[in-house]
């Protein structure tokens, strides 16, 4: 089993505790690897290709990437920076001091970082949203002190989490240099657009592949919202017509989840090859989810795990 690395985006269901097992069903040799649905990247960060052609609609996660490509031509000028903007604000720095007040520790045993940084986040997170040209770096220390490091912005535009309980730490130092690392040597291209506009961009051919890791018809995240039925039966026709065209792909998705069922997703699955995926889903709302389950479809036979080919014995009790 070879590393698995993480996005120092930590984006809200990434697949970075899933890749091992579905990147095994992927394609050995991939010309381009494409990806419409990249979000944090941990995908792409964990697979072996000539090229990565990589997407969202998101433009804040976008921006977020290509800023820390670029950040990745000088990874210890990107590291003052940072610091130096975490002094302005007087904001924790665990990678480097434990400057949080032992009283403050033992008054608030498990929250004591977001009680430390509540104010200096709320003047960070002002001066992001009123600022004219924004500033990535900024952003980017939004999302590590914020409120389970995730973005959401408001109908406005503006920022609008709360401050989380974690801070910049030396797991977040090593995600980023192990993201500064593979940038440098993959050959990669950000788009920022609707997966349909993206793919219909792109010249696809039979040593491509396509990766779609979609919003989920039946859980919770913000990206959800931009998701429903009507959407979901857009998404499994367009689906068909590249299967109709020769271009291999694989598809995640959760078809069952608590009391709901994607059927949509389901009934079209069974066309192709389905895979159950071992998901260890825990949701912030609730851990005790008993019925959750998680697939992985391809378009193509994969020679591993034949057995695991068949039709899908679906989970009922979790
Ligand atoms: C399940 S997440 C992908 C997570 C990713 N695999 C990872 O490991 O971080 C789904 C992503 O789809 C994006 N998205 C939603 N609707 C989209 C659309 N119509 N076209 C392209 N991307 C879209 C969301 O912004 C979100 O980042």
């Amino acid at each position: 089993m070879s590393k698995i690395y993480r996005s120092p985006l930590f984006y809200v269901g990434d697949k970075y505790k899933l890749i091992n097992e579905i990147r095994q069903y992927f394609p050995k040799n991939i010309s381009k690897f494409i990806e419409p649905f990249a979000g944090g990247g941990s995908v792409f960060m964990n697979v072996k290709a000539d090229n990565y052609f990589l997407n969202d609609i998101d433009k804040n996660v976008v921006a977020l990437h290509k800023f820390l490509i670029k950040q990745s031509e000088n990874p210890s000028l990107f590291f003052q920076n940072i610091e130096n903007k975490v002094n302005q604000y007087e904001l924790s720095f665990s990678y480097k001091r434990n400057g949080i007040p032992a009283e403050l520790k033992e008054k608030y045993k498990k929250t004591y970082i977001a009680k430390y940084n509540k104010e200096n986040f709320e003047r960070l997170r002002s001066d992001y949203n009123n600022s004219h040209e924004k500033d990535e770096l900024m952003l980017y220390l939004l999302l590590i002190y914020g409120f389970n490091r995730m973005l959401r912005f408001n109908s406005e535009g503006n920022f609008n989490l709360p401050v989380g309980n974690v801070d910049f730490n030396s797991n977040v130092v090593l995600a980023l240099n192990q993201y500064f690392k593979l940038v440098t040597e993959k050959n990669i291209e950000w788009f920022n657009l609707d997966y349909k506009d993206f793919l219909g961009s792109m010249q696809i051919t039979e040593n491509d592949f396509v990766y779609f890791d979609p919003p989920y018809l039946i859980t919770f995240s913000e990206y959800n919202k931009l998701w429903n039925e009507e959407i979901e039966t857009e998404f499994v026709n367009y689906l068909d017509n590249l299967h109709s065209k020769n271009i291999k792909f694989a598809v995640s998705n959760v078809i069952s989840y608590k009391d709901k069922e994607n059927k949509i997703f389901k009934n079209w699955a069974e066309k192709y090859f389905i895979m159950p995926i071992k998901s260890n889903y825990i949701s912030y709302h609730d851990n005790t989810i008993k019925n959750f389950q998680e697939v992985l479809v391809t378009n193509y036979e994969n020679n591993i795990k034949e057995q695991a080919q068949t039709k899908l014995i679906w989970n009922e009790e979790g």
